[in-house]
């Protein structure tokens, strides 16, 4: 696989207005989503609510790529199509979720590693063969008493560099993600100090294994205060700060950015993004997009419950958001969208 067909994924997986869309929960996340709703924990639920998002129509107008699960790459709709196929003839690049986790890290009480890296250069071949043209790895950073440990920041990161290094060596692009959890009390200033931080170490590990930045997607957080923090600051606010910490340490060799969601509500998510966007678009390197999960998918599986009867309105809300997040892009979002 030549560098340059990295490169050219890579820049289409952050092309003009359109952004990512992830739907790689694993299934014991899937499982619990699903278990809120009533609705049944099943391979068959799984596999239709995938159904439901693949075959939304115009999905491909605002979505440039969509990560897959393990179980879902093997899946197809009911006629027998596979979810690959479905997605690449809608425009939409596939990708794979590859790592298997976040565990417990030994000496680390409240404090994760995530796991995957032993097999992973045979896992990615055959993803590869089977059409995923990119991968993604999340890394989690918990902020609170004492934390984060610099042995937790410095294991993920060099774990993620190994991860993106191997994806790179298997011809998919890496996406990069290390989430900075909103859970817990601590402030924005806070958020953003941890964030710069991990990133800082996260670019330093890419650098000593060799990826190729330009053959690269970063998903970090957004800097925003911890949920239960009682100052909550602006949309603008966090716009700012969010732009002045990807400034100081994400390189410019690096196509694209595309935000993970956290559990924010889709509006602000939506609302957020757009205002980084409006202020900044113009004096970035690096485009600004998005790689949400719950800020797309959510409303549209409160719509579903599982539901056949609920699949085209599902759809509609889920259509909806990826266009709100695509007027993000632009800067073009507005709360009035959300009563159209
Ligand atoms: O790994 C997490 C997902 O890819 C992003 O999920 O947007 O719900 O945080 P989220």
């Amino acid at each position: 696989m030549s560098a340059q067909t990295l490169i050219d994924t890579a820049r289409t997986l952050v092309a003009g207005d359109k952004g990512l869309l992830a739907m790689d929960e694993s299934n014991p996340t899937c499982n619990k989503r699903f278990a809120r709703l009533g609705i049944p924990q099943t391979e068959e639920a799984r596999r239709a609510w995938r159904e439901l998002i693949v075959t939304t129509p115009g999905l491909g107008q605002s979505i440039s790529g969509a990560i897959l699960y393990d179980e879902t790459i093997r899946q197809q709709k009911k006629d027998g199509t596979l979810f690959v196929k479905v997605l690449t003839d809608a425009g939409i690049i596939p990708g794979i979720k590859v790592d298997t986790g976040a565990k417990a890290m030994a000496g680390h009480p409240g404090e994760k590693i995530t796991e995957g890296l032993d097999g992973l250069r045979g896992r990615l071949a055959e993803y590869a063969q089977m059409g995923a043209r990119f991968a993604k790895w999340r890394a989690v950073i918990v902020i609170g008493e004492g934390l984060p440990s610099r042995g937790c920041i410095e294991a993920n990161a060099q774990t993620l560099a190994r991860y993106a290094a191997l994806c790179q060596e298997a011809g998919l692009v890496p996406v990069v993600e290390p989430e900075v959890l909103m859970d817990g009390g601590h402030t924005l200033e806070q958020c953003g100090e941890v964030t710069e931080e991990v990133l800082r170490t996260v670019f330093n590990q890419l650098y000593t294994q060799r990826v190729m930045l330009e053959g690269m997607i970063l998903k970090p957080n957004m800097v925003l205060p911890g949920l239960t923090c009682p100052k909550q600051e602006t949309v603008d606010e966090v716009a700012d700060a969010t732009v002045r910490c990807l400034l100081r340490v994400v390189p410019a060799a690096v196509p694209g950015i595309a935000f993970l969601s956290g559990g924010q509500s889709s509006e602000l998510a939506s609302a957020r993004l757009n205002a980084m966007n409006v202020r900044f678009k113009s004096q970035l390197p690096w485009a600004l997009a998005f790689s949400f999960a719950r800020a797309i998918q959510q409303p549209a599986l409160q719509i579903w419950q599982g539901e056949e009867a609920h699949v085209l309105a599902a759809q509609q809300a889920l259509y909806h958001r990826a266009r709100c997040n695509r007027a993000a892009r632009r800067g073009e979002y507005n709360a009035t969208m959300e009563k159209t």
